[in-house]
């Protein structure tokens, strides 16, 4: 889209709430956007668990996860698909395009992504032109998911016997998935114009406020943050993967200021909004579903009505 119809979508004034959340692709929306009119992008992509493809459908998972735990189909989220890294990575190329399109020089693009799906962010966005600053790690209690093979060797035509002597030989053994206890963000940089001072003194970006500690120490690269209880979801927040606002707050307060504008292409039901209307920053948020966004508005005015 040529510069001159793109929509100008900063400053909010007085008069407009800081925030505004549309449903739509993130790509295609991101291009509306204009050049150099965003000081952070922090998202929560989606990640293409079991092989969906570009797809994200909650009733697809939820038909899945009827099924989970059964012979035959994989319970949700532990089918490995060794295309869906690449997929993954393709993916948040086009997205890195757009973010480091729109955002200042100087600003940061922090990306969560899984463990094993990491690297391709990575060099999405270091491909995309942004210099990779570090990952930082949010840790949390996670459930394990790793199961034995005794139910997959009875249903095989092997005497009683040899199952017997098979099932024995694999005790204790079970697919090799690690209890999930982290998942890595990378912290990305649009190229600085001039030095850090110049930056800061042309576009209020590059440097981290190093005030905002974690729990009384200097903000380090792992986080440990439990995950958002049913409270603070929210009433009807059925959204699968809603990341806590403390954590959020926290990385939005770090590399952005009061005021600032702060994107989330991937806004599910809303969270990085909360973060940043609570941090006092204006928020434009994307999500393709209809109903996430209806939530994440709900979600966030009652952030709002806060202020
Ligand atoms: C991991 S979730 C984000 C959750 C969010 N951080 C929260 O706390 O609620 C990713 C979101 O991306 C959305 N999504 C998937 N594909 C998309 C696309 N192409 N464009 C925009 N949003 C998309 C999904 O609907 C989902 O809500």
């Amino acid at each position: 889209m040529p510069p001159q119809s793109r929509r100008v979508v900063v400053p909010f004034t007085p008069q407009k709430p800081p925030w505004r959340l549309e449903a739509g692709d993130a790509v295609a929306l991101m291009r509306e956007l204009e050049d150099r009119s965003v000081h952070l992008v922090i998202t929560d992509p989606p990640y293409f668990i079991d092989g969906m493809g570009a797809d994200w459908d909650d009733s697809t998972l939820a038909r899945r996860a009827a099924r989970a735990g059964v012979v035959g189909s994989l319970p949700v989220g532990m089918k490995f698909d060794p295309g869906q890294a690449r997929a993954f990575g393709r993916f948040m190329s086009a997205v890195a395009g757009e973010a480091i399109r729109v955002l200042k020089p100087g600003g940061f693009f922090i990306a969560f992504s899984q463990a094993r799906l990491y690297h391709r962010l990575a060099v999405a966005a270091e491909d995309a032109g942004f210099e990779v600053r570090d990952m930082i790690g949010w840790t949390y209690t996670g459930q394990a998911k790793a199961f034995s093979m005794d139910h997959f060797v009875r249903k095989m035509p092997l005497p009683e016997a040899k199952k017997a002597a098979l099932i024995k030989s694999m005790e204790g053994r079970k697919t090799p998935q690690l209890r999930p206890q982290i998942e890595p963000m990378v912290l990305a940089q649009k190229p600085r114009e001039g030095t850090f001072v110049q930056n800061w003194a042309e576009h209020g970006t590059g440097l981290m406020d190093a005030t905002q500690t974690w729990e009384g120490k200097f903000p380090g690269n792992v986080i440990h943050c439990p995950k958002p209880t049913p409270a603070e979801k929210g009433a009807g927040n059925a959204h699968m993967t809603v990341k806590p606002v403390r954590l959020i707050e926290h990385l939005v307060r770090l590399f952005s200021a009061p005021g600032q504008v702060v994107l989330d292409p991937f806004a599910g039901s809303g969270t990085h909004g909360i973060a940043a209307l609570r941090a006092g920053r204006a928020f434009i948020g994307f999500d393709i579903e209809e109903s996430y966004v209806t939530l994440a508005k709900r979600r966030i005015e009652e952030v709002a009505h806060e202020r």
